[in-house]
């Protein structure tokens, strides 16, 4: 069943980004995702179940992205609790989070957006159950505008690798749509760009959901940002012959050692880029990084539905019955990577060390705020 939310038609030059909070209408608006690049639609939930909802059915996708949406959809919850404590708010929030957390399971900036809000909440003793709910409306703006701030940092670090002239091999979308705004791995494209340096982009389609044919492929020829499109199948075409200088990727989620899960198909690339001499990167905000988790293989990796598979453009392509196995994601171990770019600076390893650091510095700028 498709969320429950409302669409708007929007004109494609409206100066928006991918998720943002209405105050005239006390709702969370986001980019459908999913009808880009032929149509451009402003969806609006005012519940926090379709807000969860519409993340499990990637109106907004990307790891930083759904982590601002988690945060949102407590706004929302806060505002739809009928609570008459803080105390009691803070329970009904408890059980949003459990519904926000589900919906992905493998990025883990969902998880890390509505326990940061939660942990402002339950230090508040004082206040009403209006101001604790502003108080949630607040963290979660402050998340949305730093996720911007964040991307930048990454892109400045990161454009720096990026030799003038690069040919850049990227996979599925880490751009605009992927964050708040600007992008990671995209971001350091972008600022790269700014830097005034000429790239030109391999955009892999990314199979299953075509991520980079149809949002990557749209954003950077918005920006006309040099790209070309080609099948997944023919990136390591392109490496062999010496036509890739680097490639860069996001990621949803980065164990304490420096294994990365990102879309699925970043394994075949990181290990094509390393047989073939080509730095590879992973680039993502400090929230993506999970210590909690000793290694790749620890991390819940996402299994989707038969129809991504098994069909194309909404027609089934395979026979009925057929079976189908469908993750979203895969694990590409560390001695695959030359370096995560954060917005803490580039970690390089052994990453057990540079990670932590990364992390306890990032963690050091959220206290002092
Ligand atoms: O399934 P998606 O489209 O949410 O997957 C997105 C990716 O794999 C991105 O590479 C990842 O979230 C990093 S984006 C900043």
């Amino acid at each position: 069943m498709l969320p429950v939310g409302k669409i708007h038609r929007v004109s494609e030059e409206a100066p928006v980004r991918t998720i943002w909070w209405d105050a005239a209408s006390n709702s969370v608006k986001m980019i459908d995702q999913r009808k880009l690049p032929l149509t451009f639609e402003v969806a609006e939930y005012d519940d926090y179940r379709a807000l969860a909802e519409a993340i499990t059915a990637m109106v907004i996708r990307g790891a930083p992205a759904i982590g601002a949406a988690g945060a949102f959809g407590l706004a929302l919850a806060a505002r739809q609790s009928r609570a008459r404590t803080p105390q009691g708010l803070i329970a009904d929030l408890e059980a949003a989070k459990t519904v926000l957390d589900a919906a992905r399971p493998t990025a883990v900036n969902l998880a890390w957006a509505t326990e940061r809000v939660l942990r402002r909440v339950r230090s508040t003793v004082h206040g009403t159950v209006r101001e604790v709910a502003d108080m949630v409306l607040a963290e979660a703006e402050r998340i949305a505008e730093e996720d911007v701030a964040i991307n930048r940092r990454m892109g400045a670090y990161g454009a720096a690798i990026i030799p003038d002239g690069a040919n850049i091999l990227h996979h599925c979308n880490t751009g605009s749509l992927a964050t708040v705004d600007y992008g990671t791995a995209l971001g350091v494209v972008r600022a790269a760009v700014e830097q005034g340096k000429k790239v030109h982009v391999w955009v892999d389609e990314t199979r299953p959901r075509l991520q980079g044919a149809r949002l990557t492929a749209w954003e950077l020829m918005r920006e006309s940002i040099p790209m070309t499109l080609i099948a997944d199948n023919a990136a390591g075409h392109l490496m062999r012959t010496g036509r890739v200088d680097v490639v860069l990727f996001g990621a949803d989620r980065v164990a304490a050692n420096g294994d990365v899960a990102n879309k699925i198909g970043t394994y075949k690339l990181a290990v094509c880029a390393k047989e073939n001499g080509i730095p590879c990167y992973s680039v993502v905000p400090t929230s993506t990084i999970d210590l909690s988790l000793p290694h790749g293989d620890a991390i819940p990796i996402e299994e989707r539905g038969w129809e991504e598979v098994a069909c194309f453009g909404g027609v089934q392509v395979a026979p009925d019955g057929v079976a189908v196995y469908n993750p979203a994601f895969d694990v590409t171990p560390h001695r695959y990577l030359t370096g995560i770019i954060t917005e803490e600076g580039i970690c390089y390893p052994p990453f057990a060390e540079s990670l932590r650091q990364a992390k306890e510095r990032a963690e050091a700028r959220i206290k002092e705020v």
